[in-house]
C-alpha cells in the first residue's frame, strides 16, 4: 500500500484523488489518508502531489513510519473522497 505522510497535513491539495483508478483516499480534517486494502500500489497519485506527501510503505521516511499505522486506522473511519477541493494550503 502507498501511505499519505507529514506534508499533507495542513495542506490537502487533492490532487492525488482525481488520479486514483480505485477510489482509495478518505479525508480527515486536516489530510488525506489512503485505504491499505484498497490501495493497488498504481503510483498515479505519487507524481500528482505538490508537496511529496505519498510514499509506498517500504519507502515511508523514518520519522513518518507513524502514518503507515495512521493511514490504516483512520481511513476506514473517514469519509471517501474523489474530486479535487479547495485546498487548506493557500500556496
Ligand atoms: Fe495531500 Fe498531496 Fe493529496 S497534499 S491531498 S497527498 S495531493
Amino acid at each position: 500500500t502507498h501511505v499519505v505522510c507529514q506534508p499533507c497535513f495542513g495542506c490537502k491539495y487533492t490532487d492525488c484523488v482525481v488520479v486514483c483508478p480505485v477510489e482509495c483516499f478518505y479525508e480527515g480534517d486536516k489530510i488525506l489518508y489512503i485505504h491499505p486494502e484498497e490501495c493497488i500500489d498504481c503510483e498515479a497519485c505519487v507524481p500528482e502531489c505538490p508537496v511529496e506527501a505519498i510514499f509506498h510503505e517500504d519507502n515511508v521516511p523514518e520519522e513518518w513510519q507513524g502514518f503507515v499505522e495512521l493511514n490504516a486506522e483512520m481511513a476506514p473511519q473517514c469519509e471517501s473522497i474523489t474530486e479535487k477541493k479547495e485546498p487548506l494550503a493557500d500556496n
